[in-house]
Order: structure tokens, then C-alpha cells, then sequence
């Protein structure tokens, strides 16, 4: 399994984050959240005051924060210059924020960049949203999770507090329609990525199926 890259990808909400974290664990592999790089570069960004709204002023501090990740999937990482940001990247400010800085060209290029790197020569589950189309796109195995709008938001709703599950389901399909309609690589489905509706499925179902493809593909 040393070779092995799995690509995770789809909207906000599909149940790609404990997915792959449960794949990586049951077969010893590493994990790699890239959300969470788009996410560390907009916390950065928002504690500076840089003017989201101005994708010149995104692209010019692009390349300024240093960011450093941890791929156990027991225990997933990340440092922004040198400190550690996982809570900080999880704020509802973040989340609002994240589609108009992953949009920006200069921002992509260098996270792709980082997330080929640390690929390198494979043994990982990668979730995101362009890993299959644009990261890897010679991964053996991709799986694009699905999942109806409400059991997204359900799920979503589940894991914050003082929310309510309409509220999530509008931010969603906000980020979404942000993520899926930019110019440089949209969300979107690989030709070859098998497509996995969880809309019915526990987490221990979505994982022994995505088991089932990796077995039959890798
Ligand atoms: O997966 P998560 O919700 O943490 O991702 C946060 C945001 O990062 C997404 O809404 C999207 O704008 C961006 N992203 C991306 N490409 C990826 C992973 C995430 O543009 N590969």
C-alpha cells in the first residue's frame, strides 16, 4: 500500500473528512486534510486584515504564511508559522471566508504545489475537492462522496453549536455554488472517480465501501 493514493472529493458536508480519516487508519496509511490548508491561508489572511474582497490583495500575501502538516489520521495537523491553527481554522468566520481565498489562482497554485509534495511518492488518503481532477489525477482509486442537501446539513448542524440545520443548509449550497463555479479548479467529479451517495449510509458503511473500491481498483 506504500503507492497507494486515494482521492476523496466532494462538496462540504459529504462526510469526507471521517471517511478518509477511517480508510487511512484501517489500511496504515497517511491523511491529508487540504481543506484545511485553504482554511489556514483565510485564518491567516483574516487575522492581518487582508481585504478578501480584492483578490489582488489575496494573491500578493499568497505566498507569505508558512504552513506545516501533520498526516497521522489519529491525530491530523497543522501549523501556521510555526504555531498550531486547528481550532482556529474551524471558526464559522473561516468557513464564510474560505471560498473567496481558495478561489484565487496564485492561492492554488501554491497549495497544489504543497499537497503534491507531501504525496510524494504515495501511501495516502487526500480529501478535498480537485485532488482527483487537478492534484492527482493518475490516483488508481477516486471516490466522489455525495449526499443529500438536508443529511448534509444535518450532519453539519450536528457538529456545532448554536446553529440551526436551514442556516447550515444555505451556507452550504453557498460554498458550494462558490467552490463549483470558480475559474481555476472547481469542485468537480473525475471521469474515473467512482461516486458514493452517503445519504443513506453510516460512517462505518461509507467506509467499508470505499474499502470494497480500493480493493477492487488498487
Ligand atoms: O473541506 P473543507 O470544508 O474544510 O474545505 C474548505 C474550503 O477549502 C472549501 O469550501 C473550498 O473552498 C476549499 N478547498 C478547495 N480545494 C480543496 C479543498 C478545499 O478549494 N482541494
Amino acid at each position: 500500500m506504500t503507492g497507494l493514493v486515494v482521492a476523496m472529493d466532494g462538496p462540504s458536508g459529504s462526510g469526507k473528512s471521517s471517511a478518509s480519516r477511517g480508510v487511512a487508519r484501517a489500511l496504515g496509511l497517511r491523511y491529508l486534510d487540504t481543506g484545511a490548508m485553504y482554511r489556514a491561508i483565510t485564518w491567516w489572511m483574516l487575522e492581518r486584515g487582508v481585504d478578501l474582497t480584492d483578490p489582488e490583495a489575496i494573491a500578493a500575501r499568497a505566498l507569505a504564511p508558512v504552513l506545516s502538516m501533520g498526516t497521522d489520521p489519529d491525530a491530523p495537523s497543522v501549523a501556521v508559522d510555526g504555531a498550531d491553527a486547528a481550532l482556529a481554522i474551524r471558526t464559522s468566520e473561516v468557513t464564510a471566508a474560505v471560498s473567496a481565498v481558495s478561489a484565487v489562482p496564485e492561492v492554488r497554485r501554491r497549495l497544489v504545489a504543497e499537497q503534491r509534495e507531501i504525496i510524494g511518492l504515495g501511501g495516502i488518503v487526500v480529501e478535498g475537492r480537485d485532488i482527483g481532477t487537478v492534484v492527482t489525477p493518475g490516483a488508481p482509486v477516486k471516490v466522489y462522496l455525495t449526499a443529500s442537501a438536508d443529511a448534509r446539513a444535518l450532519r453539519r448542524t450536528a457538529e456545532l453549536t448554536g446553529t440551526t440545520v436551514e442556516t447550515q443548509k444555505a451556507a452550504m449550497a453557498r460554498r458550494d455554488t462558490l467552490d463549483s463555479t470558480r475559474k481555476t479548479d472547481p469542485l468537480a467529479m473525475a471521469a474515473d472517480a467512482v461516486e458514493l451517495d452517503t445519504t443513506a449510509l453510516n460512517l462505518e458503511e461509507v467506509i467499508a465501501e470505499v474499502l470494497r473500491v480500493i480493493k477492487e481498483k488498487a
